[in-house]
């Protein structure tokens, strides 16, 4: 349903009685229940079939919230810096957790991840529930994350009762998320703010093992969604790093009508496989905001062999990377 002021109460009336609802954010759609309630965060795991050790992001809607609700057990002195830079915006900040933080939501952790959403609907959500919010990205666990109201109604109709269309989510890919619980603050997963801007803001930044290689067998993933296969597509995803001659010369080599390209805009035109673009060489804001919808895309026909771009890694496309390497269970053919 539209997000009028009415069904923005409305919603914000079932979330406080524990009920689920979809809803845009400016990254991507989320999958709300109250945070304060272990019940209603609960069901959350359940329609997305997500694994209970995997945590949850708290949603405010005012910083103020944060130990009105008893979120936090204190707030580090940088993450007030962070959020005069970043909040409201699409950044995640883990800190030390609150009483009042039940055990799904953190899964078990002693820390808990905080957002501050910029887009007016989640913000208005939040206000009308009168309490933090609970929400992984609305899909189904492992599935690509749901950027439309449409991708929402997709992987949830029938198990929650609400879902509020904002349209399609500017961002396009999942907030940021760094630690201030490391000796260094900690990149664990990039974002729409970039490893770039938070350098500038707190010096130095480790980044996590996990954002850019696989992990090996038996070791400790500091941000537990960052071990499960994921945004994977029906066909297998393959992704090929060449320049782009080469590319294109691959893709046609190998073209029949069960191969497909994950493939910039400007490929398009030069190649003999069914495409899915998303966005231009170098346009990274186009590629986060299309990536999603592009893997979908390639749900809905019966190609078995996609063959990717390989994404940049600096900027937003180190988060577009990210996503892809993932996608593609890491599968990456580098032409020399
Ligand atoms: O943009 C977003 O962040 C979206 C929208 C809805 O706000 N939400 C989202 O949530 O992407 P989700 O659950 O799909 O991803 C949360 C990520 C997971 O990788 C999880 O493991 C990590 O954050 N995470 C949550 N709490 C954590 C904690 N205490 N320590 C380490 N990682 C944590
Ligand atoms: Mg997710």
């Amino acid at each position: 349903m539209l997000p009028t002021k009415e069904n923005i109460t409305t919603v914000g009336r079932a979330l406080r009685q524990g009920m689920l609802a979809g809803i845009p954010t400016e990254t991507v759609y989320g999958l709300a229940a109250n945070a304060l309630d272990g019940a209603a965060v609960a069901e959350i795991f359940k329609a997305k079939g997500r694994p209970m050790d995997n945590p949850l992001i708290v949603h405010i809607s005012d910083f103020s919230q944060i130990e009105r609700f008893s979120l936090v057990r204190q707030i580090p002195e940088k993450a007030y810096l962070l959020a005069r830079k970043f909040w409201p915006g699409p950044l995640t900040v883990i800190m030390p957790k609150g009483i009042a933080i039940p055990d799904e939501v953190s899964a078990g952790l002693d820390t808990v991840a905080i957002r501050f959403p910029s887009h007016p609907v989640t913000k208005a959500v939040i206000a009308a529930a009168d309490r933090p919010l609970a929400a992984p990205s609305a899909n189904t666990s492992g599935s690509p994350s749901p950027t439309t109201a449409g991708h929402v109604y997709h992987d949830m109709q029938g198990k929650i009762p609400y879902i509020l269309d904002g349209g399609i989510c500017e961002v396009g890919v999942e907030s940021t998320v760094i630690t201030l619980c490391a000796p260094v603050p900690m990149l664990l997963r990039p974002g729409g703010i970039t490893l770039e801007q938070l350098k500038d803001v707190l010096g130095d930044v480790e980044v996590n093992d996990a954002v850019l290689h696989k992990l090996k067998d038996g070791e400790k993933a500091e941000s537990p969604g960052m071990k499960y296969k994921h945004y994977a597509p029906k066909a297998d995803l393959i992704l090929v790093k060449a320049d782009d001659d080469k590319f294109i010369r691959f893709v046609n080599d190998r073209a029949d009508e069960k191969t497909g390209a994950l493939c910039y805009d400007e490929d398009m035109p030069l190649l003999n496989v069914r495409s899915f673009p998303f966005g231009c060489k170098g346009d990274y804001t186009a590629q986060a905001n299309r990536l999603f919808d592009a893997l979908r895309e390639i749900d809905e026909t019966d190609i078995q062999t996609v063959y990717g771009r390989c994404p940049d890694t600096q900027g937003l496309a180190l988060a577009v990377y990210n996503r892809l390497i993932r996608s593609a269970g890491f599968e990456v053919i580098e032409l020399a």
